[in-house]
């Protein structure tokens, strides 16, 4: 069977990487071109060491023409705005584009234009693009040309409250999230600021972004598209001394089946039972960041605080696989009509 080409445009930073890594174990893809800007035409290996024996090849330099030419799907994995300037060449050209990157993820431009401080210059395309969470919207990402992969952080809130909010087991107005991520979140930093150095990371935790972060209309606007009704969270990101992983403690007020001991487990339970990647736990206790790293998992537990009325719901997942390659993986397989599963189960990534 013919394998499909699929190409990483910004190959050497930390998504880029990651997405090599699963490309590679993919029974049904082979990678066809290694685009970076920065290190065109440099041994792959030698850029990243941990792909030796892996993967072989060469980077390059290449426009939307050449990556077109050689690709079926391109993985957008830059940071800043200029998947703007790719995505509509890349589709004009007959190549289905996973961008990695914020452009993609909002219905209303103006939303990521508030949130992002860019001007969006393809506003056309956003009532095309499908927000990439298979376990929300997997039929339409199944027909995309254009799909929007996911934050990390707003894949751990949303996917904990999804079917909470979906059953009206929470209060939509009123929910709290305390996210904690390891420092790979914030990329390679090759611009790196001093808040993010090891030696002011390691052993501390703080707080930052309050009140501010990108992710807060993410997880606001896809929860409120899949529920129908307007969500507000404040979201409060805290950097982890770790390098992987994202550990999301999310308060709510429950209302009926919520408010219920046990209640709004049975629902998380109910609503997941048949998904690949998502695991629901017995206790939020249960939920851990180690758990789940190199893998595509996301597990996710809830439990009713009685004596304060508070309903806890918890969820961890890697910020670089169920965060990022990961479920781009599973969007592009579902969007070319492989097996969801394909290159994502049994292997650490
Ligand atoms: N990190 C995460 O956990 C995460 C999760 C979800 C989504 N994302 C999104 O994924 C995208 C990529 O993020 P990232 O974490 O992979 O960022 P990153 O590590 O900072 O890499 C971003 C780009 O910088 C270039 N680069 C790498 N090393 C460089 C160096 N030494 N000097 C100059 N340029 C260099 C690479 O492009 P070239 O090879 O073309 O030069 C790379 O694609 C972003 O849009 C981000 O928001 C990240």
């Amino acid at each position: 069977m013919e394998k499909a080409r699929v190409s990483v445009v910004g190959a050497t930073g930390l998504v880029g990487e990651f997405l090599l890594r699963a490309l590679v174990g993919h029974p049904r893809v082979r990678i066809a071109l290694m685009v970076s800007e920065h290190a065109a035409g440099r041994d792959i290996c030698d850029l990243l060491p941990a792909l030796r024996g892996e993967v072989t090849g060469k980077t390059v330099s290449a426009g939307p023409e050449a990556i077109a030419a050689g690709s079926d799907v391109a993985f957008l994995a830059k940071k800043g705005p200029e998947s703007m300037e790719l995505a509509p060449k890349l589709l004009d050209a007959g190549c289905r584009v996973i961008d990695i990157g914020g452009e993609f993820r909002f219905r209303d431009h103006a939303l990521y234009e508030e949130w992002y401080g860019n001007r969006h210059t393809c506003r056309d395309l956003l009532a095309e693009a499908v927000y990439g969470m298979p376990e929300l919207a997997r039929d339409r990402i199944a027909k995309a040309r254009l799909v929007g992969n996911p934050g990390c952080y707003a894949t751990a809130a949303t996917l904990a409250l999804y079917p909470l909010l979906k059953a009206g087991a929470v209060s939509s107005e009123w929910i709290c999230a305390d996210c904690y991520s390891g420092l790979t979140g914030a990329g390679r930093q090759y611009n790196a600021k001093n808040s993010n150095l090891f030696v002011d990371v390691e052993a501390n935790l703080r707080a930052y972004n309050v009140g501010t972060h990108r992710h807060t209309p993410e997880i606001e606007s896809a929860l409120a598209e899949a529920t129908g009704r307007r969500v507000r969270v404040t979201f409060v990101p805290h950097l982890a001394p770790m390098d992987r992983g994202i550990l999301a403690t999310i308060y709510c007020r429950p209302v009926r089946t919520g408010a219920e001991p046990g209640g709004a487990l049975r629902i998380l339970k109910e609503a997941y039972a048949n998904e690949p990647f998502v695991r629901v736990l017995d206790d939020p206790s249960q939920v851990a960041t180690g758990n789940v790293r190199g893998t595509n998992y996301l597990d996710v537990s809830a439990k009713l605080i009685e004596r304060t009325g508070v309903l806890v719901v918890a969820s961890a997942l890697d910020n670089m696989v169920k965060g990022a390659a990961g479920q781009a993986v599973q969007n592009m397989n579902l969007m070319l009509g492989f097996e969801e599963t394909a290159g994502l189960k049994g292997r650490s990534i």
